[in-house]
């Protein structure tokens, strides 16, 4: 007989590996799915914390190259040994990964190893075993999305997994796609030595960004060595022993032009990924771009089956994985579990960095809402000039008549930091008087976001 669990989890990413430990917590037989050979998903394997480990190395490098002269401090050259970063990285996921296993132990939760396919409703097959559960949870994740005429190899044409992997810095980085992935990794790479130009099918990077925001970005990555080429599309990519030479064209048509690379990082979004799992057998409806499709308590089509994470609508992002994650197995055992997404940031982890929560002016404006602007740039704190990082700003938006909180955007040294005052303040519900009013420690890059509030009243008092 087909060995039976409360709770069956799909993929131990962020989304499930949190959905496990929760419902394991509330006292729920509980087993995890995973096919890769270790634990954590993308995010620790290949996704945030590999990128993060290159981003800090690559950075701590420029530092040390460029930035200590202004501090007084001199040192003989700089050099750096790719092969021992690369090999920091690895220890630093095989030491996330491993504290997963450690937590599955702990928790009691059963590993099955190797890739679920649904046999029935509440029923799965993992190689040719057969598992049943009360509840399964379907959480495996995404995949980048492929691009017609480029052919990823994973050697010249990457997608971010194999831009994670290089062992020699590309003379030529061309990055296709301005979004997140692109210019993290475009950024590891350049501050090793990379000449990166970035591909970007709009007119704009990041189109998810606060417009102001996305400017400045650009513009302190241009400042940085980045070459950007907008609104323009790949139509072909032909590689040899030596590159890869693309060709591009407006995207509203024009002359096409080539572009030679050595590297060619392929970054134009993620999408669900549940090829194998045999939804069908279970009859699981998928939208057309092969979301999973739940209702607000993530359950789909089918009793007893649920979905979260990025194989879900909703930002790709590991916290909300997580948070649906630990909603769902409180729901499952009877509470009331719930995801605010009013409330999730985002963060770019370039330097500097970029964060935000809740809404964009595009996105007030387009609904029409009024609202008011409050700003204060890193120039004016004492902290940001002690630091010799006065690059960027804080931008609060609030609603014009009750001055709550609706979306803070920050461009700056640890913006990812500081944003979670502002997650906070929106989950509670404040205003931007209520932020202001706060008593925020002195010298700290957090008086940006007191004066950004004060701003908001038009009463910044460094400014
Ligand atoms: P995943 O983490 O994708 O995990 C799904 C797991 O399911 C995988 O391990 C897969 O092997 C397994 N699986 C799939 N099918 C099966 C099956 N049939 N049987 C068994 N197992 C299966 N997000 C952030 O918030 N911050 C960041 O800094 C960040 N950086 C990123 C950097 C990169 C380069 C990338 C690619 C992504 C990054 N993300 C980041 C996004 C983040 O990784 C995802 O949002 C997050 O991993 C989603 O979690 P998940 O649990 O939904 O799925
Ligand atoms: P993205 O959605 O952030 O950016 C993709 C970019 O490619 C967009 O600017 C888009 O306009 C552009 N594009 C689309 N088609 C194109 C084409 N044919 N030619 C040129 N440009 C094209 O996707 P990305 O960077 O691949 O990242 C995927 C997801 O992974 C992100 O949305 C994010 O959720 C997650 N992620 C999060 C990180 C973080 O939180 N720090 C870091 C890395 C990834």
């Amino acid at each position: 007989m087909a060995e039976n669990f409360d709770l069956i989890v799909i993929g131990s990413g962020p989304g499930g590996y949190v959905c496990a430990i929760r419902a394991a917590q509330l006292g729920m037989k509980v087993a995890c799915v995973e096919k890769r050979a270790t634990l954590g998903g993308t995010c620790l394997n290949i996704g945030c914390i590999p990128s993060k480990a290159l981003l800090q190395s690559s950075e701590v490098f420029h530092q040390a190259a460029h930035g200590l002269k202004d501090h007084g401090i001199a040192v003989g050259e700089v050099s750096f040994d790719l092969a021992r970063m690369q090999a920091r990285k690895g220890e630093v996921v095989g030491a996330n990964t491993k504290g997963i296993e450690f937590l599955f132990k702990k928790n009691k939760i059963t590993w099955i190893k190797g890739a679920a396919s649904f046999t029935g409703p509440n029923a799965i097959e993992v190689a040719g075993t057969a598992y049943t559960a009360k509840s399964i949870v379907i959480a495996t994740g995404s995949e980048s999305v492929p691009l017609k005429g480029v052919e990823v190899d994973e050697t010249r044409i990457v997608t971010s997994t194999g831009a994670l992997e290089l062992d020699k810095v590309p003379g030529r980085l061309v990055v296709i796609g301005g979004g997140v992935i692109g210019l993290e990794l475009g950024s590891v790479w350049a501050r090793l030595g990379a000449q990166v130009t970035v591909v970007e099918f709009l007119d704009r990077i990041t189109p998810g960004l606060d417009g102001e925001i996305s400017k400045a970005f650009q513009q302190s990555l241009t400042k940085q060595g980045f070459k950007f080429k907008l609104g323009h599309k790949v139509t072909g990519a032909k590689t040899s022993k030596t590159g890869v030479t693309l060709t591009i064209e407006p995207a509203k048509g024009g002359a096409a032009e080539t572009l030679e690379a050595d590297i060619v990082l392929l970054a134009i979004g993620r999408r669900a990924y549940t090829e194998g799992l045999n939804l069908a057998a279970a009859g699981v409806a998928a939208d057309a771009r092969g979301l999973v499709l739940t209702d607000g308590h993530y359950a789909t089509n089918v009793p007893g089956i649920y979905a979260i994470g990025d194989v879900i609508a909703g930002p790709m992002l590991a916290h909300k994985a997580e948070e649906e994650g630990v909603a769902l197995a409180e729901l499952l055992a009877g509470q009331a579990g719930h995801v605010n997404y009013d409330a999730i940031p985002g963060v770019v982890y370039t330097w500097p960095e970029v964060a935000n929560v809740g809404k964009t002016e595009e996105e007030l404006k387009a609904a029409g809402v009024e609202y008011k602007v409050g700003k204060f740039p890193f120039m004016a704190n004492g902290r940001a000039r002690a630091m010799g990082e006065m690059e960027g700003f804080a931008k609060i938006l609030a609603d014009k008549t009750t001055d709550r909180l609706l979306g803070a955007h920050i461009i700056g040294p640890d913006a990812g930091t500081l944003i979670a005052e502002l997650v906070t303040a929106i989950e509670f519900g404040a205003s931007a008087e209520d932020v202001a009013r706060i008593c925020h420690a002195h010298p700290t890059l957090s008086e940006v976001v007191k004066e950004a509030a004060l701003a908001a009243d038009g009463r910044a008092l460094h400014i």
